[in-house]
């Protein structure tokens, strides 16, 4: 199982592969394909990316 995990600067977090996330209580959900997480903490369909990153102007420069 391989798992890509692309980082952008002032964006979420674009996972790809076939992986299972976990919510806090140990519950997983097994995902295939590619989808974004929020790390603006802006989004309202957490732990996705709804895109309100852009209004929210968040800035985050990952390699600096
Ligand atoms: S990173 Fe896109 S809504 Fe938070």
């Amino acid at each position: 199982m391989t798992v890509e995990i692309r980082i952008q600067d002032d964006d979420s977090l674009e996972v790809s592969g076939k992986f299972d996330l976990f919510d806090e209580d140990g519950n997983s959900y097994p995902h295939h394909g590619k989808l974004r997480l929020c790390r603006c903490g802006a989004s309202k369909t957490k732990p996705y990316c709804d895109n309100a990153h852009f209004e929210a102007k968040f800035e985050s420069k990952i390699w600096a």
